[in-house]
């Protein structure tokens, strides 16, 4: 029994809903620790697509206890909107609950996000305009709203009072908006407040517990490490922390709880929003990767920039999040290329550098040194085991392995339950002994 913790290894959209999927079957708790409906993760199972935007997708899998912790962020309407279309699709959403103490994503914070990043311009971060942003300001500036507030009609209403006040100044001097009312507010979020206040719980209670009983637990970053408020690509990033060590902060499990720590990375690297891109392909192949992969956002319809895949960041986020093992995922879209190029290093002022540059306003200037592999021109889709891969697939595999220091634990050659290759599920390889 083990405590598993799943983060992405690029910039986000890394297929890690897939490789979090095939971990949750043996799972007993799956529970998101930051982000909110900026994710998106697209699951597949029969002949049946998912698209889940907040709640784990450990809900496909009847019977797990499905959470959101406290370090998440949580638009009522959003939600109450996802739960009512997982129950008509006939999925048991009783499982499920929300942290009393995670932030609410409120409406003035969507409203701020679209008016912020209109008025940066041309130097806009390239949100997803969820208001994510606004709402991890204002839980920092403490006059964040949060779950257990919306359903206490009297400090709901005080709190928002207070705030209003200065988010109307903000709206009307500094936006040109019309300020927005206290009974506007809570008459747009009143539908939802009753059908998700059964799923609101003490969380870190519950995990706690859970951990005590030492329960299968499951915990599912969203975004990635290069998105990290501390240690991404500032700024261009998101406003929490998806590296491993937001999942204690999120959740309230201690750091000497969690056994193990999977990354999951595409075979090659994709981007969405703004900011520097090493291997990022403006060429044909870089549109030939686009197209085969379906690379546009789940959450904004955006087509993501793609490139090869980076050694430095992969060997940076291992470091990073002290990963044990990785999730290569969608090998598949590169099965028809006949070269494959692997960025193992950056040259930067002369200088040659494995890591990351400490400074990444140096990342624009970091020129990416290949080596390039044959490829293996077959379908791998097919393939169950290690040894049913082409040969040149092993090497690449191979080759990434030993480029971050850390084991291929899962290879993805498709977006079916069915088309992996598991070679170490981590809760197995974790158990302790009694
Ligand atoms: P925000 O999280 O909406 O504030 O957006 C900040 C940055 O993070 C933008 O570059 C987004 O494109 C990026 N981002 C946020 N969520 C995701 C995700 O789930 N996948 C990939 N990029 C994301």
């Amino acid at each position: 029994m083990a405590i598993v913790v799943v983060v992405g290894t690029q910039w986000g959209d890394e297929a890690k809903g897939r490789v979090t999927d095939l971990l949750a079957r043996e799972a007993d708790f799956v529970v998101r620790y930051q982000g909110g409906n900026n994710a998106g993760h697209t699951v597949i199972v029969g002949e049946e697509e998912f698209k889940l935007h907040l709640i784990p997708s450990g809900i496909l899998y009847p019977g797990k206890c499905c959470i959101m912790a406290a370090g998440t962020v949580i638009d009522p309407l959003f939600l109450a909107d996802e739960l009512e279309g997982l129950e008509k699709r006939g999925i048991d959403v009783s499982g499920y609950r929300v942290s009393g103490n995670a932030h609410v994503v409120m409406p003035y914070h969507r409203l701020l996000d679209r008016l912020e990043e209109e008025r940066r311009g041309r130097d806009k971060i390239g949100t997803t305009c969820r208001g994510i942003g606004p709402a991890y300001v204002d839980k920092a500036a403490r006059c964040g709203i949060r779950m257990y507030d919306l359903f206490d009609a009297r400090r709901l209403r005080s709190r928002l009072e207070r705030v209003l006040t200065d988010k109307n100044a903000l709206l009307t001097g500094v936006y040109n908006h019309p300020a927005l009312s206290v009974d506007g507010v809570l008459e747009e979020i009143a539908p939802a407040l009753p059908k998700i206040r059964p799923y609101v719980a003490d969380t870190a209670s519950l995990l706690s517990q859970a951990a005590a009983e030492r329960r299968n637990i499951l915990f599912e970053g969203a975004q990635g490490t290069f998105l990290d408020l501390d240690y991404g690509t500032y700024p261009f990033i998101t406003s929490s922390h998806p590296t491993a060590g937001g999942a204690c902060l999120g959740t309230g499990i201690g750091p000497s709880q969690i056994d193990r720590v999977m990354g999951v990375t595409k075979a090659y690297t994709t981007r969405v929003g703004a900011g520097a891109f090493p291997t990022e392909l403006n060429d044909e192949v870089g549109d030939r990767i686009r197209e085969k992969g379906h690379e546009y956002g789940t959450t904004t319809g955006r087509p993501r920039r793609c490139g090869w895949l980076d050694g430095v960041l992969l060997r940076s986020a291992v470091m990073i999040n002290g990963l044990d093992a990785i999730a290569v995922t969608r090998l598949d879209i590169l099965d028809e290329l006949d070269r494959i190029k692997i960025c193992v290093r950056y040259q930067v002022n002369g200088r040659e550098i494995d890591f990351f540059p400490a400074d990444v306003e140096a990342l624009p200037d970091c020129q990416p040194i290949y080596e390039e592999m044959p490829g293996w021109q077959e379908d791998t889709s097919g393939a169950r085991t290690y040894e049913e891969l082409p040969l040149n697939a092993r090497r690449y595999l191979e080759k990434i392995g030993e480029l971050c220091g850390a084991q291929v634990a899962v290879v993805c050659v498709g977006p079916r339950r069915h088309e992996a290759i598991v070679l170490d599920t981590m809760f197995s390889s974790a158990e302790k002994p009694a």
